[in-house]
């Protein structure tokens, strides 16, 4: 199925979402993303080498997708080109190196870490096997990580489903809903369907929708280019402004609530996600708009506390002093120092709820701080 939105062919999935990643076993294409909206063209990513820069230079973006293509890149490559290992256990070594590898590309999300972790398992476990051998160490590897793209879209549909009734419950009684997120956390920043994205297609779908608000996300515009193109595709009604005119437009059009994702969520609710995640939040604890953080549980933390604990990268001054991302004609004088965080960690005091798979956390009643490990003990 195919499509044109501001001019430019776009393939569709069968379901009717567009698809940042591509995979059959053995063959891993990513949509570039850096070039959207503009152009749409997959890229061949046949080895973790070519994931890292991926990676890096935001080919591929967003904490769920980020994590996904890692691991598929690196079952890709070990099914076209397997290693010379000679046994199970320098096999599962390999792996393992190769994925410690891949988790140095970008530090604050922490879902390629916590893939990471559960592949390493996995292939430890697999390599231990008394009949173990080379072979079966990677197909082990290859099946958890195609498992993980599944598992992705299954775990977004729940928090659309979870986070559309919490937002229509916390939101002033209204027929239809006025939704503000930031960034992009849609289909092309998951396996599909997307999280806080996700929230706001599900509250399309169920008719409670009036319009969603998409900030453009200085510097890198992932929402002019990315959410605002997702949003346009689907037919979503929504309207694009500034990051600077976010509160304004709350002020005067109104706002019923703001949904966003995250990138590493502390145990007590500290949430890290893409600069000016933090300024919105406070904007909406001054006017009393409920603020939801809609992630899956892979992107909590509980080795860290709290948000000061999270290491929060640096990008290119190049995003700020040339245009379009820093691809582009310089928008800044040469020679002028710049600070480029790529997040902010959001308190978990303006947080109202987070939406998972599993469920919406809250604060106990009068409590500045989520119980997450409590939470997820529960559940
Ligand atoms: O720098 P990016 O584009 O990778 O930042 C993405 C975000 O901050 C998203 O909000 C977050 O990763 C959640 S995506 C479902």
């Amino acid at each position: 199925m195919a499509s044109e939105v501001l001019g430019v062919h776009i393939e569709k999935k069968n379901d009717g979402v567009l698809q940042a990643i591509k995979y059959v076993r053995g063959k891993l294409e990513l949509l570039d993303q850096r070039h959207l909206p503009h152009v749409s063209e997959y890229i061949d990513i046949p080895t973790a080498e070519a994931a890292w820069h991926a990676i890096k230079d935001m080919v591929v973006r967003g904490a769920p997708a980020i994590a996904i293509a890692a691991a598929l890149a690196l079952a890709a490559e070990l099914v076209s080109s397997p290693p010379e290992t000679p046994d199970a256990k320098s096999t599962g070594a390999y792996i393992v190196e190769r994925l410690q590898y891949l988790v140095s590309s970008r530090p604050t999300a922490v879902n390629l870490g916590e893939a990471a972790k559960q592949l390493s398992e996995v292939t430890r476990t697999a390599a231990d096997q008394p009949e173990a051998s080379a072979q079966s160490v990677i197909d082990a590897f290859v099946v958890s990580a195609e498992q993980m793209l599944v598992d992705d879209v299954a775990a977004n549909r729940a928090i659309g489903a979870n986070g559309a009734e919490a937002i229509v419950k916390a939101a002033t009684k209204k027929e239809k809903l006025r939704v503000m997120t930031h960034c992009n956390t849609g289909s092309l920043a998951t396996a599909a369907y997307g999280t806080a994205l996700g929230v706001i297609r599900s509250l399309h779908a169920a008719g409670k929708l009036e319009t969603a608000i998409a900030t453009e996300t200085r510097p890198y515009n992932q929402g002019s280019r990315l959410t605002a193109y997702e949003l346009v595709y689907e037919k979503i009604p929504a309207i694009l402004v500034a990051d600077s005119a976010a509160a304004a437009f709350g002020a005067t059009r109104g706002v019923d609530a703001i949904v966003v994702g995250a990138d590493r969520i502390a145990a007590n609710g500290d949430t890290a996600n893409k600069i000016g995640t933090y300024s919105l939040a406070i904007g909406a604890k001054y006017h009393g708009v409920p603020f939801f953080v809609a992630a899956p549980v892979t992107s909590i933390d509980l080795d860290i506390h709290s948000g000061a604990e999270i290491h929060i990268e640096q990008r290119d001054p190049k995003e700020l002093t040339h245009a379009n991302g820093g691809r582009g004609d310089p928008i800044a004088p040469a020679g002028i120092d710049v600070w480029n965080p790529s997040f902010d960690v959001t308190p978990a005091d303006l947080i109202a709820g987070i939406i998972t798979e599993k469920g919406v956390i809250y604060k106990a009643d009068g409590a500045t701080e989520f119980d997450i490990p409590a939470f997820l003990a529960r559940v």
